[in-house]
């Protein structure tokens, strides 16, 4: 398979007065062709913030990344608006949790998909115009003439993430970034969505990177995936490591706090303790998940927690995991 794309020793930082605070903190991860990758962890662990690293998308004067992107040779942090430009979309294609915000409200959805056409090929308007049919029809909407010419406040949530797929897809990008792709979604629209994601991904063998705080959706999408916590990977590996031999007290509590089909009625789910830390509040030397596990002593944890490959590709980070149960069960 083929690597896509090279995330090094990534960093971003939002300014918050005089001070910079890390969302991410120092993220390595690969993307190949063909995968899914899913990013996943509860919400504020910096899972958008590094989707809009990747894409370029941050204000340079409130933010800062250091480290590398390497896609094709370049390191993306190096380009200037202009090359990203060219990229995002053709290259790049972007579905977010909301459409409404990416879509614009004053345009049918015929034209701005076309603009896309206009601005990264060459084809003529017929052309464009035959495209953009086709395009609606491939992710399942009904009347695609008529969708075409209507505004985004006309269509169901459902219809408008369609849409946004569709402008994701209109130049087969290599890379797909869908952050939250379903998550305002009710739960059928959402199982077609994900159907319809992954059925176009393979067509074009493109690599996927998929966020979420949903770990149902990472189940039914992802080949790998990467648990996200306070701004770091603390868990890397196949869908069948994360999933069946998963290591992190993070990763264990994320799964025993999901529903299991096959558990008892009457089960109760799993709470996580406390709250994920704000990003002025972290503890940038120890183990960033200690807090919410407190029955564990500080020297279960490794003062620099660093990740360990535990299996082949399957990584973990901080040693806690060893002396790692959960309250009432023996090791
Ligand atoms: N523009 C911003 N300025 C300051 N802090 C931000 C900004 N955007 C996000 N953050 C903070 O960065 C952290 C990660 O946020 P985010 O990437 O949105 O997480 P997620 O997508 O996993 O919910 C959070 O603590 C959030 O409050
Ligand atoms: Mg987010």
């Amino acid at each position: 398979m083929k690597k896509l794309l090279e995330i090094k020793n990534l960093e971003t930082a939002f300014r918050i007065k005089d001070d910079y605070f890390n969302a991410v903190d120092d993220v390595s991860l690969d993307l190949y062709s063909n995968e899914v990758l899913a990013i996943v962890g509860e919400s504020g662990c910096g899972k958008s913030t590094l989707a809009t690293t990747v894409m370029g998308l941050h204000n340079e004067n409130l933010t800062r990344s250091t480290g590398e992107i390497i896609y094709n040779n370049k390191n993306l942090l190096d380009l200037s608006e202009e090359e990203l430009n060219k990229i995002r979309t053709k290259e790049i294609g972007m579905i977010f949790q909301d459409p409404l915000s990416s879509l614009n409200p004053l345009q049918r959805i015929g034209k701005q998909i076309e603009e896309a056409l206009v601005y990264h090929t060459e084809m003529k308007k017929d052309e464009r115009e035959k495209r953009v049919i086709q395009l609606l029809t491939q992710v399942g909407i009904p009347n695609p003439e008529r969708c075409s010419r209507q505004y985004p406040h006309e269509l169901s949530g459902g219809m408008r993430q369609r849409v946004m797929i569709a402008m994701a897809l209109s130049c087969k990008p290599q890379i797909i970034i869908a952050d939250e792709p379903t998550t305002a979604l009710d739960v059928t629209i959402q199982a077609q969505i994900l159907d319809l994601l992954k059925e176009l991904q393979s067509e074009i063998h493109a690599g996927v990177i998929l966020i979420t705080h949903d770990l149902g959706v990472v189940a039914e999408m992802a080949d790998r995936v990467a648990v996200l916590y306070a701004g770091q990977v603390v868990e890397l590996g196949n869908a069948e490591q994360i999933f069946k031999n998963s290591k992190h007290p993070y990763t264990r509590s994320l799964l025993r706090s999901i529903p299991q089909l096959d558990g008892e009625e009457n089960d109760a789910l799993y709470a996580i303790e406390g709250m994920v830390p704000s990003i002025k509040n972290l503890d940038r030397q120890g183990c960033r998940f200690a807090a919410r596990v407190p029955w564990l002593k500080a020297e279960d944890h490794e003062e620099h927690p660093k990740l360990h490959e535990v299996e082949e590709g399957h990584f973990v980070r901080c040693t806690c995991h060893e002396k790692f149960t959960f309250p009432g069960e023996d090791k």
